[in-house]
C-alpha cells in the first residue's frame, strides 16, 4: 500500500499576517481618527489599486532605492505586463492625478489613502512583508503651510490618540538648483573613505551619493557622522521654505529637532523631509539604543503587531516630505506636492505597549433568548426590528438552552432580556427580564420597542 503522506497545513507567506478583532479595534480607533482631523483640514478620501504598472514606482522612487532595488514584489502578466504590488502610494496618487483629472479641480488637491502596501523585506518587528499606512497628500501647492499642516495631522492624530513624547524628526534636502552641489560635496567626501563602504554604498555612490547617508550598515553610519550637511548648502529660496516649515511647526507647538542626514529611502523627495519617532521608546531598553534611530534592522524577531511588551527602541512611526518633482520625474508638468504617512501596525504596537485605548465597541444591552422551534422563528424575524429601530441585540439563536442562553445575556452585560417561550410565541407575547433586579414582566409584541428603550432608559 502507498504511504500516507501528511498533509502540512497551508500558512500565511512570510511577513504577511492576518489582522484579528482585538487589533482591528486599534486600527478603526487610529484610521477613525486621522480620517476626522484630515477631513477636518479639507482632505477627500481615494482608494488606488494594489497593483500597478511597475515602472510607476522605477524612476520616482529611485532604481537604487532599497525598494526598487530589492523589495518590490514585480511579475508579468500573462500578456506580458510587468506588474508591481504597490510598495507605497505617493506615486500611484500623481498618477491618479492625471488619470482621473484632478487638474481641474480646486488646488491644492488634498487627498488621504488607507491601506495595505508590500514590501520585500526582513520580517522583524515593525517590519512586514503586508503592512498598512494611513497617508496624506497635497498637490499643487509650494507653500510652506502645506508642509506644515501634513506633518500637523499625522502630529495631531498621535496626540488625540494619546501619545506623549512624539518627536517630528525634519530636514531639507533642496531642490534641483542646490542639491547637484551638495550631491558633489558628498560625492567628495565618500570618495575619500571609498574602502570603509559597504558593498551596496560602493556602487551607489556613482548612481545617488544621498543613498550612502540612508545606509543601515554599521561603518557607513559611523562615516555619516562627519559628512557635509545639506542644509549648509541650501540655497536661498529652499532655505526661505524651511525656515517657513519651522515656523509654521513652533506656532503649532509641535515637537521637532533638526537631523541633518535624514534623507528618506526614495529619490522623489525635496525640500522639506520628516519622520515621526516616539522620545522614550521603551523605559526598560537599553541606554545606548534609545535615541538610535538608525538601528531599526536590529530589532527582534516578530511577526505581530501585538506581542513582546519589552520592545526595545525607536523606530519610524511614519514619514513623509515635499516630491515638487515626482511629477516631471513621471513625464509630466512640474507639480510641488507634499506628504506623508503613518505605519499602522507600528502605531498599534505602540498603543499596546504604552496601554492607549482601542475603539471601543458597546456590548449590546437587550439580549434574546428563545425556547423551542416556534419562538426560534420569531426571534430570527425579531432581530431585524430590532436592528432597525437601532437597538444594538444580542442573539444565540443557536442554542436552545434557556439557563446558557441567560448566561451570556448575564456575560456581555445585558440589562434586559427578552425571552421567548413556545406560549409567548403562540400569544404574541415576549417576557423582558431585567438583568440587574431580577424582576420581569410580560408585555404584547406592539408594545415590546416602547418598552425596551423605557427599560434602557431606567
Ligand atoms: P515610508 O517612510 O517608506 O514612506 O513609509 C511610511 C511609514 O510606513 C514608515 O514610517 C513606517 O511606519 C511604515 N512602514 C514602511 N515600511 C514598513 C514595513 N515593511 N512594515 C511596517 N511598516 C512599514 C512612504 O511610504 C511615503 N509614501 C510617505 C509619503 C507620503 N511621502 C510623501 N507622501
Amino acid at each position: 500500500m502507498p504511504k500516507k503522506t501528511k498533509k502540512e497545513i497551508v500558512r500565511s507567506p512570510k511577513g504577511m499576517h492576518d489582522m484579528l478583532v482585538g487589533d482591528i479595534r486599534y486600527l478603526e480607533r487610529i484610521t477613525d481618527t486621522a480620517k476626522e482631523i484630515s477631513e477636518f483640514y479639507g482632505f477627500l478620501p481615494i482608494e488606488t489599486p494594489h497593483l500597478e504598472n511597475a515602472e510607476l514606482f522605477l524612476r520616482p522612487l529611485g532604481e537604487m532605492s532599497d525598494v526598487v532595488e530589492k523589495q518590490m514584489y514585480t511579475f508579468r502578466t500573462k500578456g506580458g505586463d510587468l506588474l508591481a504590488l504597490r510598495p507605497e502610494a505617493t506615486a500611484q496618487i500623481i498618477r491618479a492625478y492625471n488619470e482621473d483629472g484632478m487638474s481641474s479641480w480646486p488646488h491644492p488637491v488634498k487627498l488621504y489613502y488607507n491601506g495595505s502596501f508590500f514590501r520585500h523585506e526582513n520580517p522583524q518587528r515593525g517590519r512586514f512583508r503586508e503592512f498598512r499606512q494611513f497617508g496624506l497628500e497635497s498637490l499643487g501647492e509650494t507653500d510652506p503651510v502645506t508642509d506644515a499642516i501634513v506633518i500637523k495631522i499625522l502630529y495631531l492624530t498621535l496626540h488625540e490618540l494619546g501619545f506623549e513624547n512624539i518627536m517630528m524628526h525634519v530636514n531639507s534636502l533642496g531642490d534641483k538648483e542646490c542639491r547637484p552641489y551638495y550631491k558633489k560635496e558628498l560625492t567628495n567626501y565618500y570618495k575619500k573613505k571609498f574602502n570603509y563602504l559597504c558593498k551596496d554604498c560602493k556602487r551607489r555612490l556613482k548612481e545617488n551619493p544621498l543613498r550612502l547617508l540612508d545606509c543601515k550598515e554599521e561603518t557607513c553610519i559611523e562615516l555619516k557622522t562627519k559628512a557635509p550637511q545639506m542644509i549648509e548648502h541650501l540655497c536661498e529660496g529652499c532655505k526661505t521654505h524651511f525656515k517657513g516649515v519651522l515656523e509654521f511647526l513652533d506656532e503649532a507647538q509641535i515637537p521637532y529637532m533638526l537631523d541633518n542626514y535624514l534623507v528618506r529611502g526614495f529619490d522623489y523627495y525635496s525640500r522639506t523631509v520628516f519622520e515621526i519617532f516616539m522620545e522614550n521608546p521603551e523605559p526598560t531598553a537599553p541606554a545606548k539604543e534609545k535615541k538610535d534611530v538608525n538601528k531599526e534592522n536590529n530589532n527582534t524577531n516578530n511577526n505581530s503587531a501585538s506581542g513582546d511588551k519589552s520592545a526595545p527602541i525607536a523606530i519610524a512611526l511614519g514619514g513623509g516630505g515635499r516630491y515638487d518633482e515626482l511629477m516631471a520625474l513621471l513625464g509630466g508638468k512640474i507639480l510641488p506636492a507634499v506628504g506623508g504617512a503613518f505605519g499602522l501596525e507600528r502605531i498599534i504596537f505602540e498603543m499596546k505597549r504604552l496601554g492607549l485605548s482601542p475603539k471601543k465597541i458597546a456590548q449590546p444591552r437587550v439580549f434574546l433568548i428563545q425556547i423551542g422551534p416556534a419562538a426560534k422563528k420569531r426571534s430570527f424575524r425579531l432581530m431585524e426590528e430590532m436592528h432597525e429601530e437601532g437597538i444594538p441585540c444580542g442573539e444565540s439563536l443557536s442554542r436552545d438552552n434557556l439557563k446558557a442562553q441567560l448566561n451570556i445575556a448575564a456575560k456581555i452585560g445585558a440589562r434586559l432580556a427578552l425571552i421567548i417561550g413556545q406560549k409567548e410565541a403562540m400569544e404574541g407575547s415576549i417576557i423582558i427580564r431585567n438583568m440587574d433586579e431580577g424582576t420581569q414582566e410580560v408585555v404584547m409584541q406592539n408594545r415590546l420597542i416602547e418598552k425596551i428603550k423605557a427599560g434602557l432608559k431606567k
